[in-house]
């Protein structure tokens, strides 16, 4: 096989074989991985020009049912100090981000059964009352399909559900027994259906990964058609059980940043905090690979430290002003411009 003829298949055809991608995902050289930035980001220009796309994240609650062993905020974590937003406390960081701002809202939590559905529910709609030209995304895990669809009837547009591997063997290494495989896959479909616009991912660099566990990522992604991806390189959480393993690495979340937006030309593909984390300039990097979305926080600064999925996160310490300053600073620096618009995918 060679390497430059699969760039120039995958940017005409947007798909390639299990084994190509394999291929690719294992031998693109430093010049080659140039010309798929270049093809990436050119691609991502003819659908969102030079357009950032700025998503306010409040992260609302770290408490969590789960025990994914990556996971900084897993339940068996008694190091992690817990913590949760009020409605209030809530609204007012919907609030202070309209004000910079922000047109989309993103409500991430643990899995954490102390808000009922109807809450969430009423928290949805009283964004979407005070703020109609934003979009309302919803990031608190698996349930059950009603509670999807009667959040949906509350007015939310957005649903992010990792499905963090396709491959069922490498799934399990990930998580504990109480959670399935099929479930999170099923969750994803359900949304879809419901009318979600949906974001999978999953994390570059997991223990236990392998190139043709990514290439399944790439085909589940392809036949899956979210609305948005979210990857970043695993980073290792001092107290999870993943502790000794290395990160995922800059280079590799380029490369898949890049292979995605070959793969899927229009999709929503953020620029994540975790890339930020492990290079200082992973974010800028990211958007030059093709991604086109930053999700700065907007969750109240009290509380910023203690939603450490993993290890040193960035930007934990700052204002949300400072943080939407900075951001949009650096997409200057690389020619981009941070946008204040509700940001769907065309
Ligand atoms: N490193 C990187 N990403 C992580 N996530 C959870 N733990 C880690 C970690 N240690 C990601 C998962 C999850 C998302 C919210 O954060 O992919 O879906
Ligand atoms: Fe909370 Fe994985 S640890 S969902």
């Amino acid at each position: 096989m060679d390497t430059i003829k699969l760039i120039e298949k995958l940017g005409q055809e947007h798909i390639l074989e299990k084994e190509e991608y394999i291929y690719l995902i294992t031998s693109c050289q430093k010049e080659e991985t140039e010309l798929l930035f270049e093809k990436a980001r050119s691609l991502r220009e003819t659908y969102y020009q030079k357009e950032v796309f700025s998503r306010g994240l409040i992260e609302f609650t770290n408490y969590c049912k789960n025990n994914c062993l990556y996971c900084g905020i897993r339940s068996r974590n008694t190091k992690a100090e817990r913590y949760r937003l009020s409605k209030e406390e809530i609204l007012s960081c919907a609030d202070e981000g309209y004000q910079l701002g922000f047109r989309t809202f993103v409500l991430q939590g643990g899995e954490d059964n102390f808000y009922s559905t109807e809450e969430i529910g009423s928290l949805v709609s009283e964004i979407k009352k005070r703020y109609s030209d934003c979009a309302v995304t919803l990031s608190v895990g698996e349930r059950e399909h009603e509670a999807y669809q009667y959040w949906h009837d509350c007015g939310a547009d957005r649903y992010l559900l990792r499905h963090e591997t396709a491959t069922k063997e490498h799934y399990e290494k990930l998580h504990p027994p109480a959670l399935s495989f099929e479930h999170r896959i099923q969750c994803l479909y359900d949304l879809k259906a419901i009318g979600y616009q949906v974001g999978a991912g999953f994390m570059v660099g997991s223990p236990y990964q392998t190139a043709e566990y990514l290439a399944n990522d790439l085909l589940f992604l392809k036949k899956l058609m979210p609305d948005m991806v979210g990857i970043g390189p695993f980073i290792a959480q001092k107290d999870s059980p993943f502790a000794g393993f290395p990160n995922g690495t800059l280079e590799q979340t380029l490369l898949l940043l890049a292979i995605i937006r070959l793969t899927l030309p229009n999709v929503l593909l953020p620029s994540t905090t975790a890339l930020g984390t492990i290079h200082p300039k992973g974010r800028e990097l990211g958007i030059l690979a093709g991604a086109n979305v930053v999700m700065p926080n907007l969750s109240p600064v009290s509380v910023r430290k203690k939603y450490e999925l993993y290890d040193n996160k960035i930007c934990t310490g700052e204002e949300s002003a400072q943080c939407l300053g900075c951001l949009s600073n650096r997409m200057d620096s690389i020619g981009y411009q941070l946008v204040s618009k509700r940001g769907d995918r065309v």
